[in-house]
């Protein structure tokens, strides 16, 4: 059974941490305990090792641990890590890259899973540096059990309060569910915009970051799905463990994602595609006194051409998903577009908003399917994709049977 590794830091709530490793236990895990410094001040390693019947890491520092193999592979040898209590100090830490114990450097050398259930005072809690933190930690993936609301230790009455035990192992059993899910899986992801070029040094593009189709490519991947990701020209940086290919324009994008979507489980179509092109001029246009005008031509339809290769029986059993980036009527269209695309679900996404869409990183979505719609509420991107990846699950799931 899969190693989960709990950390436990210096917060009140650290002895229900106790509860939390034995039910890890029943649900058949072994659990390594790391515990900060603060932490012992609230219970002792003794307690974790006789319940987990592993040593309980301390000190990073400690003569002999650096000697100890089991104690040095547990970055990689754990299938999840979970830190309950959390406090403000280690989700700041955590945040920002801080490894100055055994516990914030292990959430570095980590590739696995992370789930934090914070716990502290109200007030703290509500802190907009807190806050922050979380959103950061949210951003990338990490899952949070919400503390619950009551009497806190410090007499106080207010949400912070380590969530109850039984939530945290539901939790981290969800999530190790989810880790394996898409194993044997492959997904084709396309991300950004595409820029088409006016002359050497010009062109027409559109405000997409790529963040959207990276935080699906990376979900899947986190998955277990063996996942390519073409992307047009991006800035930000895309995620780990994908495969990654380049490129510029709409018909450049086309090839590469023709060239590779037989065989694909699913292909999702998050890239914000340009409608269209101009006539590239080999040299650059110089300027002249009056207007200039540029005719476009209309860029391939990637999607269509997808849902017409399926259609006709050149890509079988491939799921196809779509974006819709509307500023009103905004279900009305996807349905719309989902069956002139003939694809299977179309996030639809509405780009009037401000908090919302292209170029930040938060994202209210419907998802449109033939059986239905589904609103994913204004969350960061890498939560909406966690909504858009179960889906597509769930509807890869239903075509095995
Ligand atoms: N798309 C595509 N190829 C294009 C344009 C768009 O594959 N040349 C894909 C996008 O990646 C997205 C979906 O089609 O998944 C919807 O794009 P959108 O531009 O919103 O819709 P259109 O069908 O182009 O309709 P309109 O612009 O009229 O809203």
């Amino acid at each position: 059974m899969p190693t989960i590794a709990l950390g436990v830091t210096g917060g009140i709530g650290a002895y229900k941490a106790v509860e939390v490793a034995r039910g890890l236990q029943k649900a058949g895990h072994e659990v390594v305990v790391v515990m900060t410094e603060a932490a012992r001040h609230f219970v002792g390693p003794l307690t974790f090792e006789a319940i987990t019947r592993h040593p309980v890491i301390t000190d990073q520092f400690e003569p002999g641990a650096n000697a100890d193999i089991a104690h040095i592979q547990l970055a990689t040898d754990a299938a999840l890590l979970l830190v309950a209590p959390a406090t403000a100090n280690c989700l700041g830490k955590m945040a920002n890259g801080i490894a100055d114990d055994f516990l914030s450097s292990l959430y570095l050398a980590t590739r696995a899973p992370v789930v934090v259930a914070p716990a502290m005072n109200t007030y703290m809690w509500e802190h907009v540096a807190v806050r922050r933190n979380l959103e950061l930690l949210r951003a990338r993936g990490v899952h949070v059990v919400e503390p619950g609301e009551g009497f806190l230790a410090c007499g106080w009455m207010g949400k912070g309060r380590l969530a109850e035990p039984d939530a945290i192992v539901a939790a981290v059993l969800d999530t190790l569910r989810r880790g394996a899910s898409l194993a044997g899986r492959r997904l084709l992801v396309t991300a950004g915009p595409t820029f088409e070029d006016i002359d050497p040094v010009r062109y027409v593009g559109n405000r997409s970051s790529g963040r959207m189709g990276f935080a699906v490519a990376e979900e899947a991947a986190a998955r277990g799905a063996e996942v390519t990701v073409v992307a047009g020209p991006v800035s930000v940086e895309p995620p780990a463990g994908v495969g990654l290919v380049r490129v510029r324009s709409a018909v450049e994008m086309r090839d590469a994602v023709m060239a590779r979507a037989k065989g694909q489980d699913a292909v999702v179509m998050a890239a914000a595609v340009a409608d269209y092109m101009p006539e590239r001029a080999t040299e650059k246009i110089p300027k002249e006194a009056g207007p200039l005008t540029l005719v476009l031509r209309r860029t391939p339809d990637i999607l269509e051409e997808l849902g017409r290769e399926r259609a006709e029986g050149r890509l079988p059993g491939t799921l196809l998903v779509g974006f819709a980036a509307e500023t009103s009527e905004v279900v009305a269209r996807a349905r719309e577009k989902r069956r002139r695309k003939q694809v299977d679900l179309i996030v639809a996404n509405d780009v009037s908003r401000s908090d919302a869409g292209f170029e930040v990183d938060a994202n209210a979505v419907v998802l449109v399917a033939e059986d239905g719609e589904q609103e994913l509420g204004l969350a960061p991107k890498r939560e909406i994709a966690r909504g858009i990846v179960d889906r597509i699950e769930c509807m890869l799931g239903r075509r095995k049977e």
